[in-house]
Formats: structure tokens, C-alpha cells, sequence
């Protein structure tokens, strides 16, 4: 097949904004409040601070480094590092196939939910309506019983709307999607963010937020938390970042858009908790309770609180429709970057053109999403799936990728001269430490000691069973795929070389090197 020359970005604005389209997305908007809250209010931005500075700009460089460099998908471009690496690759496409079947099904609850908005649908019980009336959930955890077709036919939507988005490409689709989207949801977000700072209570919520509770700093599992958020809403971990990546300009400033998508996501990330609190301090004062008592995490937070809040005040179905337009709009751009990953590694690593990858290979996750979750049990296996995929698959894939680069394939000085050579900022030897040393420890001690959580007392209290089935299954499994694909010999020159070129080049390579050792033995 002929060799089809690689999709461009057509300017940077639109790779940053592609980048922070995939970074801004659902784990900003539900879970970040909820998780700093959780952690010590205020005295979580310090860990989270830290967590993105040491590892998430650094990582984020990296990514960028290996996609530009390599200009193809994770597993051909890790692959052409060392071909072991590659198995690294496919397991992050297989983390991304898992991602996005359930990523999509929130996003389609949110689609509900903007109609519900304008109307209040939920009456005066938002939780009863969310688990019994929409989603009719099982009284127990377990797998598929029977469909759920007010979930159904907004999930068929929205994958209808991404497998078309990217049917375009990645200029004319991703691209042109991301320039319309992200000013929009600038818009509507900050619309939220600025009525719920002057509803009445904003203050006590807002004070709920930024007090520190210092003491929080000595338990190990805030620094956890704010490393897992960090590399969730970064989108790194999974190959987002090297898919993008490998879309840019030879030229392209790699560190100051590294700088540029970080500090972005997370400054709509610390406004997300800024409006999110505001607004549970207006409900708790309403309900006479401290805003302790009202904030909770995930589904809660977005399809309880929220709801609850709508009803409270003055022209609350219109701040519904925004603030699940927010959801929908933040969520697809995220969706669509995390099914990207999919998409361009089958066509680099077979050649296929982009319309049949997406519709067959798009269309398989598409039709895994839709077999799965919009069922009475779809929210037991989302919850789940969600858990272990972010601890043991994006977290694990993410330390296993820079032991493998800072010390495996010994690359970091050699991505850095690269990232050098074109950006307007250097990497110091900062870079190279937080990735070779401070990155590999602290995110080792995090799997130690989650995994001791998680042997100790089952997530959420679900049955054994049930968390084999639809837990450790999914997170064993994506690795499991991640090695089996890797195990395919490449015999197609796509995406870079076949197995016989890459022996070649290994072996002038080994060459290369005995020849320099011998020089410089001779002097
Ligand atoms: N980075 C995306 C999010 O935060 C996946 O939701």
C-alpha cells in the first residue's frame, strides 16, 4: 500500500488548543473539586503543585519530545526507541480502548442532563432520579441484565458525533472541532464560575476550599491523589500526547506548549473548584449544614449536588444547561483525543487509511461502549473499570515509560537536545532529574501503597467477584492485549520501519559504537 504522507497540524494555536482540548475534560470539572476537597482543601494545591511541576510538565515535554521525533503513534514510535518499548506502546492504546468506553457513557448522561436542566426533571429527589429513574440501576453490582434505552440512544449520538469529528482528520476534524469547541466552553464556564461566586454562601464554600488543613501533608495518599490527577488531566499515560505530537511541525516549540497546555489545564482545573465550591456553599447554607456535609465526589458532585443547586436558585435551569453544556463540550474533546489514539495506531501500524480505521476500528470501541454501559449494571462497571484502569493501567503504563526511557533506553539526553534545539525555553538538568529520579520514586511508592490499599479492603466494598470481572480483568487485560499485539512481526513498512530495516539499524548502530569505543582506546 502507498505510503500516505502524515497529517499536519495546520498552525500551533491549533495543537495547543487540541492539547488543552484533551487535557480540559470531565476529570477537571467533577473530579478536581471533589478530589482537593477530599485531600485537604487549600493544602492540596501545594501536593498538586508539586505533582505538576516534578511530573506532569515533564512528562508532558517527553511525550511531545517522543511523538515529534518519531512523527507516528506510541507503539511504532517506542518501538523505534527499542523494540521491546513497543509493548509499552500497545498497552496505552489498549489503556485509551478502555478509557473511552466508559468516558463516553458520562458524557452521554450529561447530554440528558442538559434537557433535564432546563426543566428540573429530577423534581425534589436528584438522586432518585439519577439511579432509579434514568439510569435504572441494579440494587447490586454485576454484569449486563438488560439496556437501558434512555442511556442508550445518547451514547449511540454521541460516539455518532466522534467517529465523525474524526472521520475528518486530524486538520479538518480534530482540529477545526477544537477551535469551535474550547472557546465555547471558555465562555459558558466562566459564565458559571462568575454566578456562582456571587450566590449567597460562595463565601463559607470558597473558604471550605482554600483552608488548609496542613495536617493532611503527612498522609501519603493526598501526594497520591494529586499525582494521579495530575497525569489524568494532563492526558498523560495513555499516548494521547505522543499521538498529537506526532502531528507537529519539525520546528515546533516543544517546551513553551508543554508550559502553555499545563498551566491552562490547570488553572481551568483550580476555576472548576472555584465555581464548584461557591456553589456548595450556597446549597449547604440552604440546607443549614456545614459545606462538609454536602460535598462528595464524581456521579455525586455532577448528577446530585448539582442538580440540587439548579433547583435552589434563581434562573437555575439556564445555569443547568450551561453547566452541563460544559460537561458535554469538555468531554468530547477529551473523547475524541483518547479515541485518536486508537485510530492512528492501526493506521501507522498497517497502513490503513484514515475513513475504514476510524469506522472499524473507532466503530470496535464505539461498539464495545455501547454493549456495555447503558445497562442496568453500567454504572457498577463504570465506576470500576474507571478505578483500576487510572491506578493500574494509566499510573503503572506511566512508571513503567519513564523507567524505560530515563534508565531502560537511557533517552532523556537525546529527547532533551531535541526539545532544546526548537524551543524558545531550555530543559535544565531539572528535567532530566524529575523524570530519571524524583517521577520513578514517588509514583513506585504510590502503586505500593495502593495496591496495599486495595488488598487490604475491596474498592467501594464491591464483592471479589465482581471487582475480578470488571476491575483487575480490565486493568491485567489491557497489559495482556499490550503484549499479545506487540507480539505481531511487522512486515509493512508503515509508520516508520519494518522488523529487517530495524535490525539493520541496530546492528550499525552496535557497529557505530564498537567503532567509537575503539577510538577512543586508540588515544
Ligand atoms: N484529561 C482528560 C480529563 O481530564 C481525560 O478528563
Amino acid at each position: 500500500m502507498a505510503k500516505q504522507p502524515r497529517e499536519q497540524w495546520a498552525t500551533r494555536t491549533g495543537f495547543l488548543l487540541a492539547a488543552i482540548g484533551s487535557a480540559v475534560g470531565l476529570g477537571n470539572i467533577w473530579r478536581f473539586p471533589a478530589v482537593a476537597y477530599d485531600n485537604g482543601g487549600g493544602a492540596f494545591l501545594l501536593p498538586y503543585l508539586i505533582a505538576l511541576l516534578t511530573a506532569g510538565i515533564p512528562l508532558l515535554i517527553m511525550e511531545y519530545a517522543i511523538g515529534r521525533k518519531y512523527r507516528t503513534s506510541p507503539p511504532a514510535a517506542l518501538r523505534q526507541m527499542a523494540r521491546p518499548a513497543q509493548v509499552l506502546g500497545w498497552w496505552q492504546v489498549a489503556i485509551s480502548f478502555v478509557i473511552a468506553t466508559y468516558y463516553a457513557v458520562i458524557i452521554a448522561w450529561a447530554v440528558r442532563y442538559v434537557g433535564f436542566a432546563a426543566d428540573q426533571a429530577w423534581g425534589d429527589d436528584p438522586e432518585g432520579f439519577l439511579f432509579g429513574t434514568f439510569l435504572k440501576a441494579a440494587d447490586e453490582p454485576g454484569f449486563v441484565s438488560g439496556y437501558v434505552s434512555g442511556v442508550l440512544w445518547p451514547l449511540i449520538a454521541v460516539w455518532v458525533v466522534v467517529l465523525g469529528i474524526l472521520a475528518f482528520g486530524v486538520r479538518r476534524g480534530i482540529e477545526t472541532a477544537n477551535k469551535i469547541f474550547i472557546p465555547l466552553l471558555v465562555i459558558f464556564f466562566g459564565a458559571l464560575v462568575v454566578r456562582s461566586i456571587t450566590l449567597d454562601g460562595a463565601a463559607e464554600g470558597l473558604d471550605a476550599f482554600f483552608t488548609p488543613d496542613w495536617s493532611e501533608l503527612d498522609d501519603g495518599s493526598v501526594w497520591v491523589a494529586a499525582y494521579g490527577q495530575i497525569f489524568f488531566s494532563l492526558s498523560i499515560g495513555f499516548g494521547i500526547m505522543i499521538t498529537y505530537a506526532s502531528y507537529l511541525r519539525r520546528r515546533s516549540d516543544l517546551t513553551g506548549s508543554a508550559m502553555v497546555a499545563g498551566f491552562a489545564n490547570s488553572s481551568f482545573e483550580i476555576l472548576a473548584g472555584i465555581g464548584v465550591f461557591a456553589a456548595l456553599g450556597f446549597m449547604a447554607q440552604n440546607a443549614g449544614v456545614p459545606v462538609g456535609d454536602v460535598a462528595t465526589a464524581g456521579l455525586g458532585l455532577a448528577f446530585v449536588a448539582f442538580p440540587t443547586i439548579i433547583s435552589e436558585m434563581w434562573l437555575g435551569g439556564l445555569f443547568g444547561v450551561l453547566f452541563f453544556l460544559s460537561l458535554v463540550i469538555a468531554g468530547l474533546t477529551s473523547l475524541i483525543s483518547i479515541v485518536q489514539v486508537v485510530v492512528s495506531a492501526v493506521q501507522d501500524r498497517t497502513g490503513m487509511h484514515r475513513l475504514p480505521a476510524v469506522f472499524i476500528f473507532g466503530g470496535a470501541v464505539a461498539v464495545a461502549s455501547i454493549l456495555l454501559f447503558p445497562t442496568n449494571e453500567g454504572v457498577y462497571l463504570l465506576d470500576a473499570s474507571d478505578h483500576f484502569i487510572n491506578q493500574y493501567g494509566i499510573a503503572l503504563a506511566a512508571l513503567v515509560g519513564v523507567i524505560a526511557v530515563a534508565w531502560l533506553m537511557r533517552k532523556l539526553p537525546e529527547l532533551q537536545r531535541d526539545a532544546d534545539a526548537t524551543s524558545a525555553v531550555s530543559l535544565g538538568h531539572w528535567w532530566r532529574i524529575c523524570l530519571g529520579l524524583i517521577t520513578p520514586v514517588v509514583l513506585g511508592w504510590m502503586m505500593v501503597d495502593s495496591l496495599r490499599k486495595e488488598f487490604e479492603e475491596n474498592y467501594e466494598g464491591y464483592s471479589t467477584g465482581f471487582l475480578l470481572g470488571a476491575g483487575w480483568s480490565v486493568a491485567i487485560g489491557a497489559l495482556v492485549v499490550g503484549v499479545l499485539l506487540s507480539l505481531i512481526p511487522w512486515k509493512t513498512a508503515e509508520g516508520g520501519l519494518t522488523d529487517l530495516d530495524l535490525k539493520t539499524a541496530d546492528e550499525a548502530e552496535a557497529r557505530r559504537r564498537k567503532q567509537d569505543r575503539h577510538g577512543e582506546e586508540d588515544h
